[in-house]
């Protein structure tokens, strides 16, 4: 799925099993969508800023013409002279860069008009007739869903199309993996926070469901969580879905809303808010706690750097306990905690997560965690002999961000999804159609680390196994010095595989590791990634300097660098590479590295060596990557 140039029926061979369920859940055609056609739209220009389209023709989308470079303008949605609602659209000026639907079918029989405000710096009411946005705009049936990006991956979850960003509410049931996100439904860019939903059996064949929590009067729709009410607790019915959220309007408050078709539609809480607090706190994640009886709720006081608990017998009133932080990694603000139990040696020790930005390891956004015990009121963080509480990374890599877990996972699993992303520059990277993708999905597990701390390490969800296709490249044991070993990468869908390896690096001062491309014209320079194990210093650095595209920011040419947690000379490696991101595990997930990568072409070539000295490879796989098509 490299490139899809044209849209016909043809391409949809190529699509994977997600896209092609995303086409039949939005039941859309292909179509072309950039046929100029205002028949049954009536724009009339009122004001410099200020025009009217009002529709009088009959069809199940206003296609909106958006121009990323341009300035939001305020779209009020006017139903039979009501306000509907409001949303934020950077409505084309001189170029068309997408389209975005608007769903006119729920107002089919009623006078409906979009009241544009924009912000344009026009001189006179002439002005708007000529913009670009007014000669494009268009009603039709179909809404093209196709993927037309090169950087789309094959086995990430992305949306259909539009922006997004942090994880929300996700939960696991009969079956189904739930997973909510931040969406923008009106474009590539942030805005117009609203819960896009998703579901899968398999945690990377991804379905497309309608938008789940909509802006309502008290804001848009920030981040949150999702539970199962098992005991109805809430009044909702034995197993409702109970979803929290950020309200976010002039200010941040905690709402409720609720489902009784398994996460499909919400109802909201009319009595919401139902946190309200003097300063900013968001991202409300709460679950039931068994030994208490009652709810407990993690909330990012994001200024003050804490996390505040609270509980509650009902969902619906809820009392603050504590506040834990002013510790660890305390830059930027605090966002997307979550807190849960984990095996640990015979008993249980308790992870809170705590999602940073900026004041990440390597810049920007950073997912810290803090380990310690939970009484249902309090949490009290491990400390070191000398009563100090250290910063640990649950990522070392720049692009995985708001990660949480799901509720009601299965077998007594704790399964992560992060944002694979950065805020410094996730507004920029090269994708139009959609932007952003969520990790990989990964399972948490504790481990004693030599320093006597315990950490957290996140193992690759099993059900990646079974898109793992079978090695066309298997080398059991050999050495490495200088010049390197070349293997090359698989050429179906790209190159995206999985590549796993241990290496023996007793004899060697360092393993170099690098993926690269074959420059079309042999005068180019190859792109590059360079992964370089460091025995001695137990250090594993992944450098994308080189790696293709990064001039869209300033902050995406980087190095990161993890501590390896090796017993000895030794590296175990498995390593996923998808059109445009590398997802590295080392030693079992004791550690883990998530960098996105844009190369022009896709890496077609791994060489190892051992520049001084030599190592020793074991089991070195390279699996092509089959998702259901
Ligand atoms: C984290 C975050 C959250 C907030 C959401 C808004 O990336 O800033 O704190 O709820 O994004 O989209």
């Amino acid at each position: 799925m490299w490139l899809l140039p044209i849209l016909t029926i043809n391409t949809m061979d190529l699509l994977n099993k997600t896209t092609k369920k995303i086409l039949l859940t939005f039941a859309v055609a292909v179509s072309s969508m950039t046929a100029i056609a205002t028949e049954g739209v009536e724009v009339h220009h009122l004001g410099i800023n200020n025009s009217h389209v009002r529709v009088t023709g009959d069809a199940r989308y206003v296609l909106f013409p958006v121009q990323e470079s341009i300035d939001d303008a305020t779209v009020n949605v006017i139903v039979d002279g009501k306000l509907e609602k409001t949303f934020y659209l950077r409505l084309a000026k001189n170029k068309v860069d997408y389209m975005v639907p608007f769903d006119i079918t729920p107002y089919r029989g009623h006078n409906i008009i979009f009241d544009v405000v924009s912000q344009h710096d026009r001189t006179t009411v002439r002005e708007p007739k000529n913009e670009a946005g007014w000669s494009h705009i268009a009603l039709s049936d179909t809404f093209n869903t196709v993927n037309r990006e090169k950087y789309r991956p094959v086995y990430h979850h992305t949306p259909l199309y539009g922006w997004m960003n942090d994880p929300n509410g996700m939960f696991y049931k009969d079956g189904v993996w739930h997973l909510y996100y931040q969406w923008n439904p009106y474009g590539s860019k942030w805005q117009n926070m609203t819960w896009g939903h998703s579901t899968s059996k398999d945690l990377v064949n991804w379905e497309h469901h309608p938008v789940a929590i909509e802006p309502n009067g008290l804001g848009t729709v920030f981040s949150g969580s999702c539970a199962i009410d098992h005991n109805n607790t809430a009044g909702y019915g034995k197993d409702a879905i109970i979803a929290m959220y950020t309200s976010a309007g002039a200010s941040q408050m905690q709402s409720l809303a609720h489902s009784n078709d398994d996460g499909e539609t919400f109802e909201i809480y009319a009595a919401n808010p139902v946190i309200t607090l003097d300063s900013e706190a968001r991202d409300p994640n709460f679950f039931f706690n068994e030994t208490t009886g009652e709810w407990n709720l993690v909330l990012a006081h994001a200024l003050e750097h804490e996390v505040l608990v609270f509980s509650s017998p009902d969902l619906k009133h809820w009392t603050q306990k504590s506040a834990f932080g002013k510790v660890g990694a305390c830059e930027g603000v605090w966002e997307c905690p979550d807190l849960f139990a984990i095996d640990f040696e015979g008993g249980k020790k308790w992870v809170l997560l705590v999602n940073l930005n900026p004041g990440g390891p390597f810049g920007g956004s950073g997912i810290q965690y803090f380990v310690g015990d939970f009484d249902g009121t309090t949490f009290t963080p491990d400390t070191d002999a000398d009563g100090t509480i250290p910063t640990k990374w649950l990522d070392y890599g720049k692009d995985n961000y708001a990660v949480v877990s799901w509720s009601d996972a299965p077998s007594n699993r704790r399964t992560l999804i992060g944002w694979m992303s950065n805020w410094q520059y996730a507004a920029d990277v090269p994708t139009k159609q959609f932007r952003s993708a969520n990790t990989l999905p990964r399972e948490v597990f504790l481990f004693a680390g030599k320093d006597g701390r315990v950490y957290a390490g996140t193992k690759p969800s099993p059900e990646l196994d079974a898109i793992t296709g079978k090695p066309i490249a298997k080398a059991m044991n050999f050495t490495v010095g200088n010049p390197a070993r070349t293997f090359a990468l698989p050429e179906k869908n790209d190159g995206v595989c999985r590549i796993t390896m241990d290496i023996d690096a007793r004899k060697a001062a360092e393993v170099r590791i690098v993926l690269t491309t074959t420059p079309e014209k042999e005068k180019d320079t190859p792109e590059k990634v360079i992964m370089t194990y460091d025995p001695e210093a137990q250090t594993f650095v992944f450098d994308r300097t080189e790696s293709g595209l990064d001039n869209f920011s300033i902050d995406f040419p980087a190095t990161t660098v993890a501590p390896t947690f090796s017993d000895g000379e030794r590296l175990s490696l498995d390593i996923f590479i998808d059109t445009s991101s590398i997802e590295v595990f080392g030693n079992d997930g004791r550690f883990a590295m998530t960098n996105l990568v844009f190369p022009t072409q896709p890496y077609d070539t791994i060489e190892i060596s051992a520049p001084k000295g030599y190592a020793r490879i074991e089991n070195l796989k390279i699996s092509p990557i089959t998702v259901n098509n």
